[in-house]
């Protein structure tokens, strides 16, 4: 049997560099715990730096390996100079994971403009700033990388009620196809994909629902996706030889019936 063309396996990224956004909880702190468990770097960011910089402490003991940054997605500067601190740290970034997101229950019909407002922001325009600040420091280093979306179930189908919040995870599947076309052309080294989880364990639903009781009853109706099953499923991406691009990774918990 031929041995498999080019670097593969996690070793591909070892002492390399991993943008997470929205670090500070759920997935992407699940994420970030991971990366530096497979020896990347990780440059963690979200709005509360204490939590982002308790998350990577715990992984990261000696502190070497990780950096916490407080960015806010919507904020264009605020991302430029959270891209400039891990260019100054570690030189730049090989990863970027676009965590960072959020679901409000806004109905279309009495829903608040500011929660669909936050939802487009953070969840679409705040992904394709990250994604546009990487791409130009992975360019400038060799166009190297990859950049992994965090989608949604919701950006596959329509789930009642959710008619903002899936606009947005449908944006970014569009959004990810878009990148890879983008990337073909240009004829850069640099890998896009996509993972699409159903319900996973997290901040997200008492923020969506505004109760944590709620969200209590929530993940308690059947064994949701834990945060590190999402984690994993990264790790499955960023391990595939690079002439493989995984697209899309959908993924529900088994007994989930939407
Ligand atoms: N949980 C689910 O069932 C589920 C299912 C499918 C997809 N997802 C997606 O998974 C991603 C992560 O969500 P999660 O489930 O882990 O929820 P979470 O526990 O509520 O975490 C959300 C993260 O996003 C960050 N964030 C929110 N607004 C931000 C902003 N303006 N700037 C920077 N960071 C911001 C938060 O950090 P700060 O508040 O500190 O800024 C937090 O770290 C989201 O894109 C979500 O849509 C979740």
């Amino acid at each position: 049997m031929s041995e498999p063309q080019g670097r593969h396996g996690m070793q591909q990224w070892k002492g390399k560099t991993a943008f997470i956004t929205g670090a500070s909880n759920g997935i992407g702190a699940a994420v970030a715990t991971r990366l530096l468990a497979e020896g990347m770097r990780v440059v963690g960011s979200a709005r509360r730096h204490d939590r982002v910089a308790a998350v990577l402490q715990k992984a990261d003991a000696s502190g070497g390996n990780s950096l916490a940054v407080q960015c806010d997605v919507r904020d264009e500067q605020s991302v430029q100079e959270a891209f400039s601190l891990a260019k100054q740290t570690f030189g730049g970034v090989d990863v970027l994971v676009n965590n960072a997101g959020l679901g409000h229950a806004a109905t279309l019909a009495e829903g608040k403009v500011d929660e669909w407002r936050e939802m487009l922001d953070v969840n679409v325009l705040g992904l394709c700033i990250c994604t546009r600040d990487a791409l130009a420091d992975m360019r400038s280093r060799g166009g190297r990388g990859h950049i992994i979306h965090i989608g949604s179930m919701a950006g596959q189908r329509v789930p009642a009620g959710a008619g903002l919040y899936s606009a947005t995870k449908h944006a970014v599947r569009a959004l990810t196809e878009a990148l890879r076309m983008e990337l073909r052309e240009k004829g850069d080294s640099i890998r896009v994909g996509e993972i699409c989880p159903g319900f996973v364990e997290t901040g997200f639903a008492s923020n969506y629902m505004k109760s944590e009781e709620k969200a209590r009853e929530v993940y308690s109706r059947f064994k949701v996706l834990e945060a590190d099953d999402v984690a994993e499923a990264v790790v499955y991406m960023l391990s595939c030889p690079e002439h493989v691009q995984i697209h899309d990774i959908l993924m529900r918990p088994t007994e989930q019936p939407t």
